[in-house]
C-alpha cells in the first residue's frame, strides 16, 4: 500500500532545546497480583526535552509500556514522580476528591497513540477525532472545525466520512494521530504505534511523525522494539531492561561512546570476531572523517597487513556515520602504537573482545599470545 506523505517536506529544523517537558524521577511500578509481585519500573529517571523525539527501546518485558502508561498516568506509580510540561502530575494525582478532574485537564496535554489505534468502530473517522473534543466539551461547530483540520494535517481529508473498518493499518494510525492532537498537546506518547504495520507503511507513518514535532514543535515520547525507528526519527535514545533505564543520551552521544550497546545495536558493523593472534578493532568515524586514507597509511608506517572485516555508512539521527570492522595481526599489545596513531586522527576506536580492558587490568587475560596460542 502506497500511502501518500501529505505533511510538508521537513525544511523546517527540529528545534531541540533544554527545557526539559517530561521527568520522571525515581519512578518505580509494582504489580500485585495473587500474591506476586512484579517489579515493572525499578527507579526511572527519564528526562526528555521540548522538542526532541525521544525513544525508548528494550525487549518485550522490560517496561516500556508501564512506563509510558505512567507519564500520562493512566497507570499509578508506586513512587517516584512525573512531570510533564512543568506540572507535577503525581502530585495531582494525589489531592483528593477533584483530583480527577484537574487529571484530566492536564492529560489534555498529553495526545496518546496506540498499537491497535483503539478506533470506535460505529464512528466515522470525523468522529472519531471529534471524541476527544466532546469530552472537553468543545461546541459541535467547533468539533468539526477541528476534526477536518486535523484530518487534513495527517492527510485524510478525503476520509472524514469512512468508517475504520474502511481504512488501511496506515490511515487507520492516521486517524489515531489526528485524535491525539486534537487537544493541542504538547507532548505526544506513542507505544508501538507502528509495530502492526508493514515496512512502508511505517516508514510513512514515522515520516509523519517526524514532522508534526518540527511543524508543532511537538515532543514525542516513543516506545519501540524496533532500532530502525530510533535510527530514523530520534533525537535521544534509552535503553530499558529489567523495570530500568540502563543508557540513555543523544543518538549522536551514544555512538561516540565507546562500549554502548545502543550504538552497536543502532549501528552493527559484522565481521568475525577475533581470532588467535589478532587485534580486531572497530573504528567510527563521523561525516566528513574519511578513513580510507587513514587506514592506507596505517597499513604503510607500520608496515602491517589489515584485512578490513565489515564496514557500512549509515543515516542516524540524521548524521552521516560509518563504522568499519579491521582486523591487525598481533595480540593487543603488539598493536597499541597503531591503535594510537587512529586515534590521533580523531577516530573513535574500539578495541574488539575486551583485549584492551584486560590490558590495562594488568592480567592479559583476553589476550592470547603468540605461545599462548600455540
Ligand atoms: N497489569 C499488569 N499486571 C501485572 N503485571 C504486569 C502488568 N502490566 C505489565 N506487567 C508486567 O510488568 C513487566 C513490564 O511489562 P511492560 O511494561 O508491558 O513491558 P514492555 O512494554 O517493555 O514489553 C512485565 O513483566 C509484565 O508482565
Ligand atoms: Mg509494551
Amino acid at each position: 500500500m502506497n500511502e501518500p506523505c501529505p505533511a510538508a517536506p521537513s525544511a523546517v529544523h527540529s528545534t531541540v532545546t533544554e527545557t526539559p517537558v517530561i521527568t520522571t524521577t525515581g519512578l518505580t511500578k509494582v504489580y500485585r497480583s495473587r500474591g506476586r509481585e512484579v517489579t515493572a519500573l525499578d527507579g526511572v529517571d527519564l528526562h526528555v526535552r521540548e522538542g526532541e523525539v525521544y525513544g525508548v527501546v528494550g525487549q518485550s518485558g522490560a517496561g516500556k509500556s508501564t512506563l509510558i502508561r505512567c507519564v500520562n498516568l493512566l497507570e499509578r506509580p508506586t513512587s517516584g514522580t512525573v512531570s510533564v510540561a512543568g506540572q507535577d502530575l503525581t502530585a495531582l494525582a494525589g489531592r483528593g476528591p477533584g483530583a480527577g478532574s484537574a487529571l484530566r485537564k492536564a492529560r489534555t496535554g498529553i495526545g496518546m497513540v496506540f498499537q491497535h489505534f483503539n478506533l470506535l468502530s460505529s464512528r466515522t473517522v470525523r468522529d472519531n477525532v471529534e471524541l476527544p473534543l466532546e469530552i472537553l466539551g468543545v461546541s459541535g461547530k467547533e468539533r468539526t472545525r477541528k476534526a477536518l483540520e486535523l484530518l487534513d494535517l495527517v492527510g485524510l481529508s478525503d476520509k472524514a466520512k469512512a468508517h475504520p473498518a474502511q481504512l488501511s493499518g496506515g490511515q487507520k494510525q492516521r486517524v489515531g494521530i489526528a485524535r491525539a492532537l486534537a487537544g493541542d498537546p504538547k507532548v505526544l506518547l506513542s507505544d508501538e504505534a507502528t509495530s502492526a504495520l508493514d515496512p512502508e507503511t511505517t516508514r510513512s507513518i514515522l515520516q509523519l511523525l517526524r514532522d508534526l514535532n518540527r511543524q508543532l514543535g511537538l515532543t514525542v515520547l516513543l516506545i519501540t522494539h524496533e532500532m530502525d525507528v530510533v535510527k530514523t526519527i530520534c533525537d535521544s535514545a534509552a535503553l530499558m531492561r529489567g523495570g530500568r533505564i540502563v543508557e540513555s543520551g543523544t543518538v549522536a552521544d551514544l555512538l561516540a561512546t565507546p562500549g554502548s550497546e545502543l550504538a552497536r545495536q543502532l549501528f552493527p558493523v559484522g565481521g568475525e570476531l577475533p581470532g588467535i593472534d589478532r587485534t580486531v578493532v572497530d573504528v567510527t568515524f563521523h561525516g566528513e572523517a574519511a578513513t580510507q586514507p587513514v587506514i592506507s597509511q596505517l597499513a604503510r608506517t607500520y608496515n602491517i597487513d589489515i584485512s578490513i572485516l565489515g564496514a557500512a555508512m549509515d543515516t542516524v539521527g540524521g548524521r552521516q556515520v560509518g563504522r568499519m570492522r579491521i582486523e591487525l595481526p598481533g595480540p593487543f599489545e603488539e598493536n597499541v602504537v597503531p591503535i594510537g596513531f587512529l586515534r590521533e586522527q580523531g577516530l573513535q576506536v574500539e578495541v574488539a573482545d575486551g583485549a584492551e580492558e584486560a590490558a590495562h587490568r594488568g592480567t592479559g587475560d583476553a589476550v592470547l599470545t603468540k605461545e599462548g596460542a600455540k
